[in-house]
């Protein structure tokens, strides 16, 4: 059935204004003033800002990690999601070492199919670089449409690769066109600070971030981008934490070197002390990087203003406090990295972001959708509102205040991250392809709806001076 969202604020990654979207089999058919829409079904979005869905780019549904799985799946973890006003994610396919690629792809299928509610697509984890490796990739790059490959720097001894696979990756992925994304943090310098924490009784959870300072993220993603540049090839570091790792990117960015960095709202808003929560609560707050002491949220900031990092990923990887998180009592080596942040990530950069006068309206939505799309093969298919784009719409209103909670959030986790903080703005309606996913707070989609998407190969390169075509774009 048409239907037709009236009287909203239509904002883009450039462009904010007044208009009716008109939908017609999944896609927008028309933008215009007072569409004469006889016989559509209409969506009242007054005093409403409609966002093209937001498209979360880091994810670990179900993902076996840490001698555990994380909690959320693709029901779960793409419903709250919506709720949350994304409409796409992009997953991380973990492979095994000397096992085909289309092995870890298909269990990634089997996870996803007839469960998820919002599209999805997979990135691939890069563990080997070998000549099974180098012949299968084309194929999975067309077939698959999977055009963007993960190499761990860190988690030694599970999934960390050497810097010879890295920089095979990165030269193979020039040449097929493909984007290769790292886990900066240098794993090997970690596991000797880890192991000298431990040797003095060192157990407590605030001891996962002293011994991942952030020199070694620094580290990690100069070194990352120095083989970029060497490989003329094209990176994109997930989860930028520090000050260190935004100098580096921002260096090389200057350097004409095609590198973009991710950031996520836990690193935006929470900070290194919550680690030393009592009762174990710290384990709450574990993630690698880890939090790191608050004046580098400042940092991170200014980059997405600057345009210094390009986007926001949730990173989600949830673990229950309870069963979960407390696998690491008396060891905060064995606490599972992670946590519930993808039905969040959109509401936290528009509260602290925008509301709070850090980023423009526009820098918000390119942020959390555009720019995610343009990098991961989706634009403009994903991450706009033009006509005959896909029909991903979030009808948000800008003005209501909640306080997010455990209690009231879609995720399995049993905790929230975010717990007790007070954002204002929240995702009301979310279309999926023209169905609704949420209407009026209400989840009223069905399980499946969600499909696979096939990636295009990378395509955007900055302009020799890196920062100045952010800008213009
Ligand atoms: O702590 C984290 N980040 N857990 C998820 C896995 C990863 O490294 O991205
Ligand atoms: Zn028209
Ligand atoms: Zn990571
Ligand atoms: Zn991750």
């Amino acid at each position: 059935m048409k239907k037709v969202i009236k009287n909203g604020t239509i904002v883009t990654a450039t462009d904010t204004y007044q208009a009716d979207v008109l939908i017609e089999n999944g896609k927008i058919s028309c933008i215009g003033q007072n569409l004469a829409v006889g016989g559509a079904e209409v969506i009242d979005a007054k005093g409403r800002y409609i966002f093209p869905g937001g498209i979360d780019p880091h994810t670990h549904l179900e993902m076996p990690f840490g001698g555990t799985v994380s909690k959320d799946d693709f029901e779960t973890g793409t419903i709250a999601a919506a709720f949350g006003g994304t409409t796409t994610v992009i997953d991380f396919c973990l492979t095994n070492k000397g096992e085909p690629l289309k092995n870890a792809i298909q269990t990634w299928h089997a996870k996803s199919k007839d469960k998820a509610v919002i599209d999805y697509g997979f990135h691939l984890m890069i563990g080997e670089m070998n000549e099974d490796v180098l012949e299968e990739l084309p194929v999975v790059m067309d077939e698959e449409g999977i055009t963007s490959f993960k190499v761990f720097m860190a988690y030694k001894n599970v999934f960390q690769a050497d810097d010879g696979t890295l920089f095979r990756t990165l030269v193979a992925a020039k040449e097929l066109g493909g984007l290769v994304m790292v886990h900066a943090e240098n794993g090997d310098v970690i596991e000797y600070l880890i192991n000298e924490a431990l040797e003095k009784g060192n157990t407590d959870p605030i001891y996962h971030a002293l011994t991942r300072p952030p020199e070694v993220e620094g580290e990690a993603t100069g070194r990352a981008a120095q083989l970029t540049g060497l490989a003329n090839s094209q990176l994109y570091v997930v989860h930028v934490s520090c000050a260190e790792a935004v100098e580096k990117i921002t260096e090389a960015r200057r350097k004409g070197y095609d590198v973009w960095g991710e950031t996520c709202p836990q690193y935006l808003v929470l900070d290194q002390t919550y680690l030393e929560k009592p009762d174990f609560e710290g384990a709450k707050y574990v993630w690698s990087p880890p939090l790191r002491e608050k004046w580098h949220q400042d940092v991170l900031w200014n980059a997405l203003k600057n345009g210094d990092l390009q986007t926001l990923g949730s990173d989600q990887c949830s673990f229950d406090f309870n069963g979960q998180k407390d696998l690491g009592k008396g060891d905060f080596t064995k606490i599972p990295n992670g946590g519930p942040i993808i039905e969040d990530r959109v509401s936290i950069l528009f509260s602290e972001g925008v509301k709070k006068g850090r980023i423009t309206l526009n820098q918000f939505v390119d942020i959390m959708s555009t720019r995610n799309a343009k990098l991961f093969g989706l634009y403009p298919q994903k991450g706009t509102i033009a006509v005959g784009t896909d029909a991903d719409l979030v009808v948000f209103d800008p003005n209501v205040e909640r306080t997010i909670s455990a209690n009231t959030h879609h995720m399995a986790a049993d905790y929230n991250p975010f717990e007790g903080i007070q954002v204002t703005g929240e995702a009301v309606t979310v279309l999926s392809r023209g169905e609704f996913v949420i209407r009026d707070k209400q989840f009223v989609g069905t399980l499946g709806q969600g499909q696979y998407l096939k990636r295009a190969k990378y395509q955007s390169k900055p302009t020799e001076t890196g920062k100045s075509q952010e800008l213009t774009i």
